[in-house]
């Protein structure tokens, strides 16, 4: 008979596990340190609300370096917690929104989820560990904090010496006191999706002679869904997806959709005037609309998403209950939900923010600047849903005689203005010299005149007159949660703004971006070049921070 007893391995804490924006992340040697990852599972199980007894809980990631490993760490350490039950990806592949539809749809206690995002993978690259709760959403910070608090002094974690778990093969086994069902995490997902949008106006769409369509998954989880979506349903040809097998290291690649990491895909849209591009991160929660000279901002995406949302049948059938939009992303949402006289909200950097509002039924379409969009239709950002959603849309507006991604943006601009948005990356910034940008922006703001004052950009005869400053706090309308800290802001008169905030989801020093917004109603801008039409801002917002004389960085690393 096998041992199947409880063992208790006494461990020594570490002082660097406090969840970030999304989890944990590190780099690979950091998670290898003996106990290192060991201590922050049995935290996660420690702290979770009610306990680990008994519970069922879903894991898998983006497939990428180490996951295997850890997959079998937590086997040992849920038996020896007295977890029931784990619901495993095949082969530990789960994109994001697929766990957070699987812990709904399965009534699981939670998930764990093993996955950087979209830094990248590999032997000396991140990885990274999170927890969702039983609402299929990123645990609050009350139960980030609670892990945090408990890794600090840990002692000991428990756990059960199982015989490793072939993650390969489908179907339920007992592994110990523990059961396993290792399960398709493909099919359940994009079975949902169809029930969400009209599978059948979108494949007439597709397949219009003028249409066509690239998905890139640069090497990340979302391969095997795109298959299945472009290929198995909408009876597209294999060129339509490429970088589709996920790679432990992304291909070596960057897995991040935007116009920087996602080059693979802006190359052949422009080579092969591709009218409709879209690409996803490592994990499958972030995407990038982009066809043939025409990429469509987060923020517009998400504007555009909520003022079509009665061409999906979900949003048809269940209307549009709220809109929200993170702080720094672009106005351009609030005035969509100002001409359909729904609620709005701003909430600070963070999906989680999103969930309470949509667990109360007053949020149904929510974006991020940062190439996150969604809806309550699960409880993360969900990349493929965006992309679909683009689909949908756009084959209701070519029955309206609305043309491609282009079309579809002129006429949005034309009805609501156009918003100008764009963001400034620093990255890997030395921690105090970012610390320092901050401080210059608080003396700024501190001194009494600094409201009221013009600010000019010597690049143009620009000059911009400051209404307001400051650093945005939010109070959650639901639980009544305060976060402070979450941004520093420069408003001025004509509507413009400049937002710097420090990064939380790196895992090398510090990441300061500067977003910055322009609102124009005037026709004649809206086919301009963005980086055009903002370049006095970028300097009014660098000239205020001192960025370049703290931080010795001349350019961005990332303008996206
Ligand atoms: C992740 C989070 C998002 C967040 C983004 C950028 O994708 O899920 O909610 O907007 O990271 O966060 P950061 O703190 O790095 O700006
Ligand atoms: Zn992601």
């Amino acid at each position: 008979m096998p041992d199947y007893s409880v063992k208790t391995v006494q461990t020594k804490a570490f002082q660097d596990q406090r969840p970030g924006t999304s989890g944990l992340r590190k780099r690979v040697p950091v998670f290898k340190q003996e106990h290192y990852t060991e201590n922050f599972v049995q935290s996660i199980l420690s702290s979770i609300p009610g306990g680990p007894e008994k519970s069922t809980l879903v894991v898998g990631g983006d497939g990428r370096y180490y996951s295997p490993e850890v997959i079998q760490k937590i086997v040992q350490i849920a038996a020896g917690n007295g977890v029931s039950k784990l619901i495993i990806g095949r082969d530990g592949i789960f994109s994001t929104p697929a766990v957070s539809h699987e812990i709904r749809a399965r009534k699981a206690t939670g998930g764990i989820l093993l996955t950087a995002s979209h830094n990248p993978g590999g032997p000396n690259a991140d990885f990274g560990i999170k927890y969702n709760m039983d609402n299929g959403g990123p645990a609050p910070e009350s139960v980030t904090e609670a892990i945090f608090e408990f890794s600090k002094t840990i002692k000991e974690y428990k756990l059960v010496e199982l015989p490793e778990v072939d993650l390969s093969k489908l179907g339920s086994s007992k592994s110990g006191p523990l059961e396993i069902e290792v399960i398709d995490a493909i099919k359940p997902y994009v079975a949902f999706l169809k029930e969400i949008f009209d599978f059948d106006a979108i494949k007439s769409y597709v397949h219009s002679p003028e249409v066509s369509v690239l998905f890139d998954g640069l090497s990340g989880v979302t391969g095997p869904y795109a298959r299945d979506i472009f290929v198995n349903e909408l009876g597209l040809p294999e060129s339509s997806i490429q970088n589709c097998e996920p790679s432990p290291d992304f291909n070596g690649g960057h897995p991040d959709p935007n116009l920087t990491y996602a080059h693979s895909l802006v190359q052949v849209v422009e080579e092969k005037k591709i009218t409709f591009g879209a690409a996803s991160d490592g994990d499958g929660d972030r995407n990038m609309i982009y066809g043939a000279g025409a990429f469509v901002t987060p923020s517009d995406s998400v504007a555009i998403i909520a003022d079509w949302a009665d061409c999906i049948p979900y949003f048809k059938k269940g209307g549009v209950k709220g809109l929200a939009r993170s702080m720094p992303t672009s106005t351009a949402l609030d005035r969509v939900a100002k001409a359909k006289g729904v609620e709005h909200f701003e909430v600070p950097t963070g999906w989680k923010f999103f969930g309470n509002l949509m667990d109360a039924g007053r949020l149904s379409i929510c974006g991020e600047e940062s190439f996150g969009t969604g809806s309550d239709h699960v409880r993360e950002k969900d990349g493929l849903w965006a992309i679909v959603a683009w689909l949908n849309i756009l084959a209701s507006a070519h029955d309206k005689g609305i043309k491609g991604i282009k079309g579809l943006l002129l006429d949005h601009y034309k009805k609501y203005g156009r918003t100008f948005f764009s963001r400034y990356d620093y990255e890997e910034v030395d921690s105090d010299a970012a610390a320092k940008v901050i401080k210059e922006l608080e003396s700024a703001f501190a001194s009494s005149d600094f409201v009221g004052s013009s600010l000019s950009a010597t690049s143009s005869s620009t000059s911009f007159k400051v209404a307001e400053t400051g650093n945005f706090t939010y109070t959650d309308p639901i639980d009544k949660s305060v976060s402070k800290n979450q941004g520093l802001y420069v408003t001025f008169e004509d509507g413009s703004r400049f937002v710097v905030r420090l990064s939380g989801t790196g895992s090398q020093g510090a990441t300061i971006r500067l977003y910055v917004e322009k609102y124009s109603k005037d026709e004649a801008e809206y086919e301009r070049d963005t980086q055009e039409g903002l370049k006095p801002l970028i300097e009014v917002a660098l000239k205020t921070s001192k960025l370049v004389e703290h931080t010795g960085r001349k350019e961005p690393t990332v303008i996206t």
